[in-house]
């Protein structure tokens, strides 16, 4: 579970500090363990960069599930995600630099319309990039499927977790070339930057408290579903057990807004709630 999220010289994903949604947030997010946390709030106000934020910081960016990755050590953008502190040549390397987030360390399950692990922006691409077998059910799962059929078919999982399937509390390895054991201190002192980083991802997701509860992120998850299917999702959410799995999701849908009650709703502006249930009436 997380509680809470400040950002101070947080310069992973670059925009996420400036957004409207962390602007009008000036002392951090807060979110509720009791119900489900749902981000409204206009286009483009900083929704999808908190989720994006949340899903780096729990290591389920890329494939949509916790998991070692060498994508977050050496991948193409992984020294935006990086801080070497002191000098050039110190050891100290911080993952996502500038953002504190009280959490029980527990794994999560990200879900993002469209997104193919790895975020490349095609399954051959995928498959060529370290996401073979992941690649490779992602296409199986939406092959000769319609666009609604497809989000149906990815978010399968999620919602078995919100109707009670077991989460797992462990994080996976996916893509990962560092080890599972931390490193002997001896190999350390001649260690390249990219395996430093890796021990210090071990040391921080290596061991997951027992208690933990995992989370669910979701950023519009209502893209492409019918209106009933969309419904029953959120029937689903506001149903699930909050005591074995916190939920945070960012949406354009309506349905929490007619049904307030159910939800933790996170406005990215003030008033914003208020102003779309009065367009409604
Ligand atoms: N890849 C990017 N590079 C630079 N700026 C970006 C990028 N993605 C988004 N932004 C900017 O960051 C801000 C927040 O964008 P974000 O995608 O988080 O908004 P959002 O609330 O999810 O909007 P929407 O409801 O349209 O999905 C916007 O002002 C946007 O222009
Ligand atoms: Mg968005």
């Amino acid at each position: 579970m997380i509680t809470q999220l400040t950002a101070s010289g947080f310069t992973a994903v670059p925009y996420f500090e400036t957004s409207l949604l962390m602007q009008e947030h000036p002392k951090g997010i807060t979110f509720s363990t009791k119900r489900p946390n749902v981000i409204v709030g206009p286009n483009g106000a900083g929704k999808s960069a908190l989720l994006k934020t949340l899903a780096l910081q729990t290591l389920s960016y890329q494939t949509g599930e916790s998991a070692f990755d060498d994508n977050y050590t050496r991948g193409l953008d992984s020294d935006d995600y990086w801080h070497q502190a002191g000098y050039r040549w110190s050891r100290d390397f911080r993952y996502l630099n500038g953002l504190e987030v009280a959490t029980d360390g527990a794994p999560a399950l990200y879900y993002q319309p469209g997104h193919i692990p790895g975020h490349d922006n095609s399954i051959a691409a995928s498959m060529m990039c370290g996401y073979f077998d992941e690649a490779r059910a992602y296409g199986t799962l939406i092959k000769d499927k319609s666009s609604g059929q497809r989000s149906q078919a990815l978010l399968e999982k999620l919602k078995a977790l919100l109707s009670g399937d077991k989460p797992t509390l462990s994080y996976q390895y996916v893509n990962w070339h560092g080890g599972t054991q931390p490193l002997a201190v001896d190999r350390l002192r001649d260690a390249s930057d990219c395996t430093l980083r890796a021990e210090v991802l071990k040391k921080r997701y290596g061991n997951v408290a027992a208690g933990a509860v995992p989370v669910v992120l979701m950023d519009e998850p209502e893209q492409s579903l019918d209106a009933k299917a969309e419904a029953l999702l959120w029937r689903q959410i506001a149903d699930a057990d909050m005591s074995r799995l916190q939920v945070i999701v960012a949406t354009h849908s309506l349905y929490p807004m007619m049904h307030p009650e159910h939800f933790h709703l996170i406005e990215a502006v003030p008033g914003y709630v208020a102003e779309v249930q009065s367009l409604l009436s």
